[in-house]
């Protein structure tokens, strides 16, 4: 059965943005199996650039193991995440600078693809303002997906959350671009 690995960005109990990825993995949980990691319940260790990983292949910390062999297992790859200051909430940043450990098996022991199975990836992005964001989180991901095997093929945007209510659209939205992507 293929697999779905959801990370969450937010820690908040009324996320937007958990919410509307619920909506688009919402046809997955019919016939695949999903694991959903929270970045800030994995409250991972920064990466401090040691360089291990260069010489080791593996990271001096060893908290997110677990989530890294999830990660590698997976058919496909669904991030959620809101807007903070044109982008993500530190936990999620602090996972997006320890796959730094695929980096450094690519350029240091020329290991191409350094992560064997291809993932089809979405991203879920809210923002309390009008758009601001956006643009930035999906160049990130895009550009570390490259590396990763790791292919882009969806994006859902929800804007104005703190201003105005999540609509019945935008969920329909979720809904209709996930029964798209997991086909
Ligand atoms: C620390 C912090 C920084 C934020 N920075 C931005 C920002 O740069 N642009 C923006 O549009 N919204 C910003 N927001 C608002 C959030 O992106 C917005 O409330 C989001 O929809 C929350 O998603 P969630 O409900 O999934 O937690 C920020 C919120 C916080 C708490």
């Amino acid at each position: 059965m293929k697999t779905v690995l959801v990370l969450k960005g937010s820690a908040r109990k009324d996320s937007v943005s958990s919410l509307v990825s619920d909506k688009f993995t919402e046809s997955a949980g019919e016939k695949f199996n999903i694991k959903t990691y929270n970045a800030y319940k994995l409250n991972p260790k920064p990466c401090y650039g040691c360089g291990a990983c260069g010489k080791e292949k593996k990271c001096i910390n060893r908290d997110l193991d677990e989530f890294f062999a999830d990660f590698e297992q997976a058919d496909y790859f669904v991030i959620s995440t809101p807007v903070y200051n044109s982008s993500v909430p530190s936990p999620l940043k602090a996972i997006v600078d320890r796959f730094q450990l695929y980096y450094a098996q690519r350029f240091e022991y020329g290991i191409k693809p350094p992560v064997a199975k291809h993932k089809k990836a979405a991203l879920i992005i809210s923002a309390g303002s009008n758009g601001e964001g956006r643009e930035e989180i999906e160049k990130m991901f895009r550009r570390q997906f490259t590396v990763l095997n790791t292919a882009l093929e969806a994006t859902v945007f929800v804007d104005s959350t703190d201003t105005k209510p999540i609509t019945e659209e935008s969920l329909k939205e979720a809904r209709e671009k996930g029964k798209i992507f997991f086909k």
